[in-house]
């Protein structure tokens, strides 16, 4: 695996290998990331990975200098997992300049859930995904995968790559999971031992609402709300849990089993997590 910086060192080194699969990552890889470059791999001829902790989609309270940079560590992962090619620019390389020309995805989308506890992530998310993509797939068109656990922003970034006819095509990772169902993200590493006994508690409150969801008359606004009520006395904080169809995020026109997800976020001590069930 050959590790380059700069994004001229990105394009020589892919000039001529065909149509890469690529994954984007902030890094600290765990199985669920390694799950993505191994679907990335059967999907192109080249299997390029990128690991950049992105400032832009952080928010200023939030934990962009904490979050864990592993990149040694994480290069030997992607090595034995058969990546071809690793991306790891500083952000002098990839912001040699402010960004001042920002994506600005569809409100429609991006402003809810995820863009209403978190202002201005998605256009962090976004503008740097736009950037990626563009030096990934500036020589030959390619997939890219995206894991589905960001369940939001899988979508928004689909509809920006649709939207500006981005020659990629955006697939969905299969969210990876502990034993006990708790989804892997790299933030699990701030939980305490005690807290990731409980973290589960998440995925089991999802889990609750979409089985109550379908079941025959069932109120939605209350079961969401009693939903929120059990995770708080569980000593949660959450920002959301919520059910909407899956073709859109609007609420549901109708509970039909296979158009929906339910979505979760919620803070457990200092750690903020989010996970979703489709159903
Ligand atoms: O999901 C992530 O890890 C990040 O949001 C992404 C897509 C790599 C952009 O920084």
């Amino acid at each position: 695996m050959q590790t380059v910086h700069t994004i001229a060192d990105l394009r020589a080194a892919l000039s001529g290998r065909g149509h890469p699969a690529f994954v984007p990552t902030m890094g600290n890889l765990h199985e669920g990331h390694l799950g993505l470059v191994r679907q990335a791999r059967s999907l192109g001829d080249i299997t390029v990975a990128s690991i950049f902790v992105n400032r832009l989609q952080f928010l200023p309270h939030e934990d962009f200098d904490s979050y864990p940079r592993t990149l040694e560590q994480d290069a030997e992962l992607l090595r034995a997992h058969g990546c071809d090619l690793l991306f790891a620019p500083r952000e002098a390389d990839l912001y040699p300049e402010p960004q001042t020309y920002k994506v600005q995805p569809d409100p429609q989308l991006a402003d809810m859930l995820e863009g209403h506890f978190r202002p201005g992530f998605f256009t962090g998310v976004c503008t740097v995904v736009l950037k990626l993509l563009s030096c990934v797939f500036a020589g030959s068109p390619g997939v890219a995968v995206f894991g589905a656990k960001d369940y939001q922003q899988l979508m928004v970034v689909r509809a920006m790559a649709r939207q500006f006819a981005l020659p990629v095509e955006i697939v969905a990772g299969q969210t990876c999971r502990a034993g006990d169902g708790l989804a892997l993200s790299s933030r699990n590493g701030y939980l305490s031992e005690a807290e990731r006994a409980q973290a589960v508690q998440l995925y089991a409150a999802l889990r609750g609402l979409a089985d109550a969801a379908l079941a025959p008359g069932a109120d939605l606004p209350a079961l969401e709300q009693r939903a929120l009520d059990t995770l708080r006395a569980q000593g949660w904080q959450p920002d959301y849990l919520t059910v909407r169809q899956r073709s859109d995020l609007q609420p549901p026109t109708a509970l039909q089993a296979g158009t929906l997800v339910a979505l979760g976020a919620a803070r457990l001590g200092g750690t903020r997590l989010i996970d979703n069930i489709e159903f």
